[in-house]
């Protein structure tokens, strides 16, 4: 397996280069905690949320309110997990970059970004303004917000499993 050898060649050649792509990957998966556990959690407050909406809108502004600080976190855990990985691409000579297992994670890394910044934040942004009042019809504006974030939650975290599931097993 090209991956056990890379690794015994890091190992013999220079210890150093080995200890570096570990604390790369301690990184890497710092980030992924930080970028996953977050849209967990907000995945979990929103049904909370929802659940409040109807009976009782005050309410359910402050539960909206845990989420404020969201995209901060999700934005510091994606931008962890990019510049690890690239981190790594470079130590391991971009060997992974060949393996299929990866073009496949690669791809879905931009969606999950992409349905992060133009979905979640989009909802987020739009459900917001339902709650300061800015806009009408308020319970038809907040079940098109509702189906379309439950939506995004779904394919987030659909995404993030199969993204892992790709990079311990790395297919080739
Ligand atoms: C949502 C985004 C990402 C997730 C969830 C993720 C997840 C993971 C996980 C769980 C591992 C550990 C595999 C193992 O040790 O068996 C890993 C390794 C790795 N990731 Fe990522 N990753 C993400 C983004 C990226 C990006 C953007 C890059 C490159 C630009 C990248 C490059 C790598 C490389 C090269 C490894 C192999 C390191 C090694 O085993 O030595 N990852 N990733």
């Amino acid at each position: 397996m090209i991956f056990t050898e890379l690794l015994f060649t890091l190992f013999y050649k220079n210890m150093n280069t080995l200890t570096l792509l570990q604390a790369l990957l301690v990184l890497h998966l710092t980030g992924l905690i930080i970028m996953a556990g977050t849209t967990f959690v907000d995945f979990t407050i929103f049904k909370t949320f929802w659940k409040q909406f109807d009976t009782d809108r005050e309410k359910s502004q402050g539960i909206l309110q845990a989420t404020a600080k969201s995209s901060r976190w999700i934005g510091i855990g994606a931008a962890l997990l990019v510049f690890t990985g690239i981190g790594m691409m470079a130590i391991t000579h971009g060997v992974f970059g060949e393996q299929v297992w990866f073009r496949i994670k690669f791809g879905l890394v931009i969606i999950l970004i992409l349905n992060g910044i133009l979905m979640g934040r989009g909802q987020g942004t739009k459900l917001r303004k339902v709650m300061a009042g800015e806009v009408v019809n308020i319970s038809i504006q907040a079940e098109g917000i509702k189906a379309k974030l439950n939506l995004f939650f779904f394919t987030q975290l659909a995404l993030f499993l199969i993204v892992i599931f790709l990079s311990v097993f790395k297919f080739n």
